[in-house]
């Protein structure tokens, strides 16, 4: 369908729904005349069973018409963190709402180079000339997106939490699995670090910092993960395993080489210790057994591709941090995150095995009643 309508000049709502209905009947004319075997998308073949071609199927029964179905997109903003989460939170809404989802030619340019995606792209001109309805999203799944009304949606803000998406997570590991290219070179790299190991367990750790280096302390009343943080966390995998290895990425390398202390032998600083690309170091994150983050959507992402165990900044808001409201912990990371592993629940870390968890679809939870003390 994405590039039958590439070319739909500007036309109101109810002219556009005629246009492809009117389209979508010619075609199924086609088909079930058998005039026009090798356009589209891929229907049940007329003549696979040896059937009279008139009694076959045209389109699975309980799949509407693409014109009822509408057209749902989401904004293209940020780096690959948030693109990846308001990838999978418009796959997940559109779902629920019973909507077809599109990507926009932004967001594609982004997540196809890494990723085998599968939804549709819009085409710029149709991005143009449908009247979308702008729909505002916060960063958690509520009640009301469970109908949002309207053909024609673009979602918008940056939403990347779990409860959007969580209940369809095989779905989303497959649209987030990597080309074999990527995965071969996360692969190769991560063999060369086995070296003399036989019984390696790789841990992801990505330190965010950039601006949050000001922006946490200055704007947020946040935490901003230190060398204490990152040691304790390190603490936690190499008693937990005979020989884990560290590879490290971040957007603040040189912070990296000077607080983290790779005497042992077991930290990797991932592009030679120069700040590498986002792509190949999101690939080598998500191909490591376990992860450490500090913060962000990029990290949270890595820890959900990677499985196994993902230690958290815990407390990375202080409480009075205006920001509260906009990132409550329990949107960003699955439940059980909670955990303190450490035995202190002073300690600025938690723990997350999304694999642990077992949400039978539907429903995701609704975070705004389980803290219906939020403003
Ligand atoms: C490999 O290491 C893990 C923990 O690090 C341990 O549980 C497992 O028994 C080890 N495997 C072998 C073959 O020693
Ligand atoms: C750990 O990760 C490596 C690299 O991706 C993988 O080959 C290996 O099977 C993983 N080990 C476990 C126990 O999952």
């Amino acid at each position: 369908m994405a590039t039958l309508v590439s070319w739909v000049p500007f036309w109101p709502p109810l002219r556009l729904s005629i246009f492809l209905l009117a389209i979508m009947t010619f075609s199924i004319f086609l088909h079930s005349r058998g005039w026009f075997p090798a356009s589209g998308r891929r229907l049940p073949s007329s003549n696979a069973m040896g059937r009279p071609p008139a009694m076959s199927p045209i389109l699975p029964p309980t799949t509407p018409p693409a014109t009822e179905r509408g057209m749902w997109t989401v904004n293209s903003a940020g780096r690959l963190g948030n693109q990846l989460g308001q990838y999978a939170t418009l796959y997940a809404l559109a779902k629920m709402n019973g909507r077809q989802a599109y990507i926009l030619p932004e967001m594609h340019r982004k997540l196809a180079p890494l990723f085998r995606i599968t939804l549709p792209v819009l085409s710029s001109d149709v991005v143009r000339s449908v009247p979308w309805r702008n729909y505002e999203l916060h960063n958690w799944m509520s009640e009301e997106y469970r109908h949002i009304e309207g053909k024609y949606v673009r979602l918008t803000g940056y939403p990347w939490s779990w409860t959007f998406y969580h209940h369809l997570r095989q779905e989303i590991l497959q649209e987030f699995s990597f080309h074999d290219h990527v995965k071969e070179e996360a692969n190769r790299y991560l063999a060369g670090l086995r070296r003399q190991r036989w019984n390696v367990t790789y841990v992801g750790v990505h330190v965010r910092r950039g601006d949050y280096v000001w922006l946490m302390p200055q704007v947020r009343k946040g935490v901003l993960a230190d060398k204490a943080y990152l040691e304790k966390a390190m603490g936690y995998f190499r008693a937990k395993y005979q020989e884990p290895v560290f590879v490290v990425t971040s957007n603040g390398m040189e912070w990296c080489r000077e607080n983290i202390d790779a005497s042992r032998g077991d930290v990797y600083f991932s592009g030679d210790g120069k700040e590498s690309s986002p792509g190949r170091d999101f690939a080598l994150l998500a191909h490591c057994n376990h992860t450490i983050m500090t913060i962000g959507s990029f990290g949270t992402w890595a820890g959900y591709l990677a499985g196994g165990e993902t230690i958290y900044l815990a407390n990375y808001l202080l409480p009075d941090s205006p920001f509260q409201w906009r990132f409550k912990p329990l949107a960003f990371f699955l439940p059980d995150l909670m955990m303190d592993p450490f035995g202190d629940s002073q300690e600025k870390v938690g723990r997350t095995n999304p694999q642990r968890l077992d949400f039978s679809p539907p429903p995701p939870p609704c975070l705004t009643k389980v803290h219906a003390d939020a403003p």
